[in-house]
């Protein structure tokens, strides 16, 4: 059976990472640049902004194949991408586990398009295998300091678990995070429906 990972919110539309995103790539994260920087992994040093959508759109392919990673747009009804939306390190066993990764546009932050999108993704997560992934549990790791994605993590329902020391490597540093997560029991769908194959 194979998935439709997309999903509709108000005011966006969730799907994959596609070759025609290519424009719009480019210009949210020419303009998001210094945005993101403090807060996640910046690119290999040197990678061209042509390389980095490359490596994205390899990175969405080869995740889709081998079902360990889903890339996802937030695009806003002009077509423009508010934001991107990922679930990273799809385990399953007896795991049944992902991470989550988001972004929103520097010229869309602050208008609720991240709690929108989040409540969309996570979703799509836990939603069965006609309409998403059918995982257990989503984990997102965040610096401390990160105020607005903490406050997007409290507000879509994750739940706060300890501090990973060192975790990962950001601006040349090796910072600590915080960690949280939210299981399928304590999810509630809001944009998709769970028991229905064509969606809510
Ligand atoms: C984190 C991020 C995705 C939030 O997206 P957004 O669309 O601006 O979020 P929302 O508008 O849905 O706001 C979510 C909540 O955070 C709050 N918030 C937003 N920006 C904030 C800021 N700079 N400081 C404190 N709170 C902030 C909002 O007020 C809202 O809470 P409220 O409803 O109680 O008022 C966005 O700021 C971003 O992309 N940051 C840079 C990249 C990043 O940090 N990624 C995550 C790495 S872990």
């Amino acid at each position: 059976v194979s998935t439709l990972l997309e999903v509709r919110t108000p005011r966006l539309l969730l799907r994959p990472l596609w070759e025609i995103d290519r424009n719009e790539f480019l210009r949210v994260h020419a303009l998001s640049a210094e945005f993101f920087r403090p807060w996640a992994p910046s690119p290999p040093e040197g990678e061209s902004p042509e390389g980095r959508f490359r490596r994205a759109l390899d990175e969405a392919r080869r995740g889709a194949a081998s079902g360990t990673h889903v890339s996802l747009v937030g695009l806003l009804d002009d077509g423009r991408i508010a934001g991107f939306f990922t679930l990273y390190g799809i385990f399953r066993g007896a795991f049944q586990s992902a991470y989550a990764g988001w972004g929103v546009s520097a010229d869309q932050a602050g208008r609720g398009y991240g709690t929108e999108a989040v409540t969309g993704l996570l979703d799509l997560a836990f939603a069965p295998p006609d309409r998403g992934l059918g995982l257990h549990r989503v984990q997102a790791n965040m610096i401390p300091s990160n105020a607005a994605s903490r406050r997007l993590a409290a507000k879509v329902g994750f739940r706060e678990e300890g501090l990973a020391l060192r975790y990962l490597q950001i601006a040349g540093e090796w910072r600590d995070h915080v960690m949280y997560a939210r299981t399928v029991e304590e999810h509630t769908f809001t944009y998709l429906d769970p028991g229905s194959a064509s969606g809510g």
